[in-house]
Order: C-alpha cells, then sequence, then structure tokens
C-alpha cells in the first residue's frame, strides 16, 4: 500500500518534487499528471532464489499512462508550454506516444504521433488515440518514424518530445533519485530494458549527480538487456530489420547509443541480450511468484539480471534494483500467450467446487 507521504509526493510531481535538480525557471510552469513516486517492491521470491542481498522493482507502470516515459513527457511539456509551442510530435514503439498524447491533451497542446504500422502494442495505441492524438503509421520502424519526425521538426513548428529531447532524459534521471530515497542508497547493480538507450542514459546520470552531491555512497553497476532479435549494442551495429515480442524495444538504431555504452563501461557494467522465450518467462514468474505484472520489455530487465547471475557477472549477496519500465496492461497479447484459458464449467455449486479441487 501506498503511505501517505507517497500520495503526496505523486500529487507533487516530478517537477515540483525535484525542482532542484532540474532545468527548470521561474517560467516553467509547474504541471503534473501525478507522476513519479512509483514504489520500490521488495522481491518476495526471485531474489532469494537468485541468492541476492537483496532485488527490489521499481514499479514504473504505476505512472499515469502506464510507463516510465510521463517522468520525461512532463518536463518536455512544460518546457514546450514555456517556450511557447502549440504542437508536439514523436515517433514511437507506444509508450512515448501514449504519454505524450495524454499530457499534450491535459496541457492544451495538440500531439501527432507516427507508430510503425502495426508494430505497437493495442493499449499503447488505444491510448494516444482515445486522448485525441493524430496517429500516424507508416511502413518500416520504429527507426524510420524517428528518422521522420526528426526531418519534420527541422521544417516545422513542432516540438519533438522523444528522448532525443535533452529534457525527456533530465526528468526521467528522477527515477534514480526515488531509488536512492527510498533505499536509503544506490542499489550495487541497476538492471534495466535498453531500447532507444534514453533511459538508462537518465539513470546514469540520475545517479551520478545524487553521489556527486553526498546522497549517496556508492554508484550502481549499470546491467542493461536487449531482445537477441534487436540487440544492437550488444553486437555493437545497428541492426536492419529489430524483431522481439518486446515491441516497446524492437529499436535497431538507438539515439543514445554513445551515451548507453558510456553508461555501461564507466560504471563497469554490462549489456547483453536475451531470447524472446526467456523475457516470457521472466514476465510470468514476476506474475505469478510477485504479483507484478509488466509488458514483456520491462520483464527484460529481470531475464537479463539472471542471466547475469547465472554467468557470475552479478555476484551472490548484491544489492540490485530492476527497473520495469511499463504496466503489464499494456500487451495483453503478448501475455496472452503464457496463459491458461478459462475453464468452462457448469453454474452450480458442484461443478465450481470440483473445478477448484475443494471437491
Ligand atoms: N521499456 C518500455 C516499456 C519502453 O516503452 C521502452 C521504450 C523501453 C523500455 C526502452 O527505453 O528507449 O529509453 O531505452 N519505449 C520507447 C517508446 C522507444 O517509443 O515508447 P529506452
Amino acid at each position: 500500500m501506498r503511505t501517505r507521504s507517497h500520495l503526496a509526493m505523486s500529487a507533487l510531481g516530478v517537477i515540483a518534487r525535484y525542482e532542484q535538480w532540474l532545468p527548470v525557471t521561474a517560467a516553467t510552469p509547474r504541471i503534473t499528471l501525478g507522476e513519479g513516486a512509483t514504489p520500490c517492491v521488495p522481491s518476495r521470491v526471485i531474489g532469494e532464489r537468485l541468492g541476492l542481498g537483496s532485488l527490489h522493482f521499481k514499479y514504473e507502470g504505476l505512472n499515469p499512462t502506464g510507463s516510465f516515459k510521463d517522468r520525461g513527457m512532463v518536463v518536455a511539456v512544460a518546457k514546450a508550454i514555456e517556450a511557447g509551442a502549440q504542437a508536439v510530435i514523436c515517433a514511437s514503439t507506444g509508450n512515448t506516444s501514449a504519454s505524450a498524447a495524454a499530457y499534450a491533451a491535459r496541457f492544451g497542446l495538440r500531439a501527432g504521433v507516427v507508430i510503425p504500422s502495426g508494430g505497437i502494442a493495442s493499449s499503447k495505441l488505444l491510448q494516444a488515440q482515445v486522448h485525441g492524438a493524430t496517429v500516424l503509421a507508416i511502413p518500416g520502424g520504429f527507426d524510420t518514424a524517428l528518422r521522420l519526425v526528426r526531418e519534420v521538426c527541422d521544417r516545422s513548428p513542432v516540438t519533438l518530445v522523444n528522448s532525443v529531447n535533452p529534457f525527456r532524459i533530465e526528468g526521467q534521471k528522477t527515477a534514480a533519485f526515488e531509488i536512492v530515497d527510498d533505499l536509503g542508497d544506490a542499489p550495487d547493480v541497476l538492471a534495466i530494458p535498453v531500447g532507444n538507450a534514453g533511459n538508462i542514459t537518465a539513470y546514469w546520470r540520475g545517479f551520478r549527480e545524487y553521489h556527486v552531491a553526498g546522497r549517496s555512497t556508492l554508484l550502481p553497476r549499470m546491467i542493461g538487456g536487449q531482445a537477441d532479435g534487436a540487440a544492437p549494442l550488444v553486437r555493437g551495429a545497428p541492426v536492419a530489420e529489430p524483431a522481439t515480442v518486446a515491441s516497446a524495444i524492437r529499436i535497431g538504431n538507438p539515439a543514445s547509443w554513445e551515451s548507453a555504452v558510456a553508461a555501461r563501461d564507466e560504471s563497469e557494467g554490462l549489456i547483453d541480450s536475451v531470447s524472446d522465450a526467456d523475457i516470457l518467462d521472466a514476465q510470468s514468474r514476476l506474475a505469478r511468484l510477485e504479483g507484478v505484472f509488466c509488458e514483456p520489455a520491462s520483464a527484460t530487465s529481470l531475464a537479463v539480471l539472471e542471466k547475469s547471475v547465472a554467468s557470475g557477472a552479478v555476484a551472490p549477496g548484491a544489492h540490485v534494483v530492476c527497473v520495469l519500465t511499463g504496466h503489464g496492461l499494456k500487451d495483453p497479447l503478448a501475455a496472452a500467450t503464457r496463459v491458461d484459458p478459462p475453464q468452462e464449467v457448469a453454474a452450480d455449486v458442484a461443478a465450481v467446487t470440483a473445478a477448484l479441487g475443494l471437491g
């Protein structure tokens, strides 16, 4: 259950809560939809099985639009309003577009989103539509969509709110602050999915800023997870046709490539890839053993952590935080591949009792 102080923090939102750490001025509107202040859920089963000192899940699916994107979006939209913008645009694998659409709707901007046709999860598409964004589906993947919207922004008066917008990264670093504020120090290891690579960049910045300011005694090793079929940072080269069940991270040429590699190397961490089966298994374990439902891309962080423990790259006893970037309800079709259909039973007590094994 959330505490009173958590409720108060999310009512503040990340701009008001962390304004001294953010590039805001007196003229920046203190807007919020209640993003941030997400819980660090302690693992009940998995951490112990892995032999870790502790394991927490930073449950970012509990943000207003169901993903971590809201932290960066609120800052990007506030700065856009401050600059007098009337419209925002983004390319997206789904969550950025859902977040942009919601914040634009709330704060009176027009939103345009460009998505890979047929390439994003159904709930994310619906979010952009229901908030009134103009949704354009293009042939090609996320990388093509991002190239396109960058060119549009060069020509037209519209603000780009992908994570190449520096205010997005600034807002997203607040998740690292919250981890330190909640746990009392930085963990030894942060496990995080990597797609366009903005978020690993943001966490690393947040941890460093808090460390420099004396708010934490250590810096975590950053362990990034990609899907085998969409692992440009692991291969060291762009992937022309990225393929994975984790559609949120189906990205072949991440925009924040250099800063992700810097986060990995400066933190003495690693970026590795895992199979789609491992991702779906990890998603299922989180749901069944921990009661935490995240989308497939998010479960990549647990899958890569498990792989790293097995290989010895993460030592027993380590204190780990695993970032779960988006809610499981974002992508019902992916999760549905791993569950049993409901049992059809007669509407009588004997049949229900027998089917429940209570007979
Ligand atoms: N997890 C989820 C649920 C995401 O939606 C994304 C990215 C990532 C992880 C990876 O984060 O790109 O900062 O490395 N989604 C973007 C989008 C690309 O358009 O919604 P990243």
